[in-house]
């Protein structure tokens, strides 16, 4: 049976820096996906705050939130049958150093922080990160 979706992916400071941002679009293309929308954008620590409130009793939590809000990023809707599995299998394992070969962040990652690429985790929250970038 067809599942379409659509899942948030986000190119992180790290790889905007670093000029990836069209290698990691052909990755997405070469794997089905269809990118729906796209804008490259600088967000504010706040904003960064509200998109990762879920891990707001992390450890790591204001430092992702500095990180995410250190430089440009490229947040993109991306459609396939089962985007939110498919695009987290693409991604690979959130740290690079245990990520599959083949994955962008096997690829370009550099560590758990830097690891290039956001991806919604859920269809439930691949609605609401597609909603706070794209409400518009
Ligand atoms: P991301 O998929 O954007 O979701 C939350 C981010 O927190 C994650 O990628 C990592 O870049 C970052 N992070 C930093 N430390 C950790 C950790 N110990 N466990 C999980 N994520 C972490």
């Amino acid at each position: 049976m067809s599942n379409l979706e659509r899942t948030l992916s986000i190119i992180k400071p790290d790889a905007v820096e670093r000029n990836l941002e069209n290698e990691i679009k052909k990755m997405f293309i070469e794997n089905g996906f269809k990118i729906i929308k796209e804008k490259k954008i600088q967000i504010e620590k706040s904003e960064a705050e509200t998109f990762y409130k879920v891990h707001e009793t992390k450890p790591f939590y204001n430092d992702l939130c500095a990180y995410l809000s250190s430089g440009p990023i490229v947040v993109m809707i991306l459609e396939k049958e089962n985007a939110v599995l498919g695009n987290r299998d693409l991604m690979g394992a959130t740290n690079p150093k245990d990520a599959k070969d083949g994955t962008i962040r096997k690829k370009y990652g550099i560590s758990i922080d830097k690891n290039s690429v956001h991806g919604s985790d859920s269809v439930e929250n691949a609605k609401i990160e597609i909603d706070f970038f794209f409400r518009d």
